[in-house]
């Protein structure tokens, strides 16, 4: 680059000085533009299937004889930029089984519509498209669209009376189960 004439000899390292400081200015300015992007976004990259286990509700709202009752799971929400205390996050079944409380997920694995219990007999079925379940969310009809069983989550009966989940929910229309 060419100084211009008037910081030609003595004056041209006042020219380059000028260019370097300007130079060094303007990285310094970067910086807190950087770091002011990163912040911003980085709520999103923490976003992930991270969860936690959740009070749910008390043993003694469960069904004795096995029958599924749904329930609602609230969790504070989290996105990228604020916090919504104590709001419903989703559904599960819940049932006594032999080793304590199962617990699945009401989503269907299909394409998402929320499975109901079956009027005809004791299972579930999703009246998006007839997927069919059994008891323990199992797919029990070949014709069932449903690429998977009824997502199963992590339970924990806590304090004698409290039922904890570890609630999730995971892509639909996928043969494995992947968390969102
Ligand atoms: S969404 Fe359930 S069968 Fe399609």
């Amino acid at each position: 680059m060419e100084a211009p004439e008037e910081y030609q000899g003595e004056p041209r390292r006042t020219f380059l000085a000028a260019i370097g400081a300007l130079a060094t200015g303007a990285a310094a300015a970067l910086v807190p533009v950087a770091a002011g992007v990163a912040a911003l976004v980085d709520p999103l990259r923490k976003r992930g299937p991270e969860t936690s286990m959740v009070l749910v509700t008390k043993l003694s709202a469960i069904p004795d004889d096995g029958t599924p009752k749904k329930f609602t799971v609230r969790q504070d929400r989290v996105d990228a930029w604020s916090t919504e205390a104590d709001a419903p996050v989703g559904a599960v079944y819940l049932r006594r089984a032999d080793d304590g409380v199962a617990a699945l997920n009401v989503v269907c694995p299909h394409a998402g519509c929320f499975v109901g219990l079956a009027d005809d007999r004791a299972g579930f079925a999703c009246p998006c498209h007839r997927s069919s379940f059994d008891l323990d969310g199992a797919v029990d009809d070949p014709a069932s669209p449903s690429p998977r069983d009824m997502d199963a989550l992590e339970v924990e009966v806590r304090n004698d009376d409290e039922v904890w989940v570890r609630f999730q929910n995971f892509l639909p229309g996928r043969h494995d189960k992947t968390a969102v």
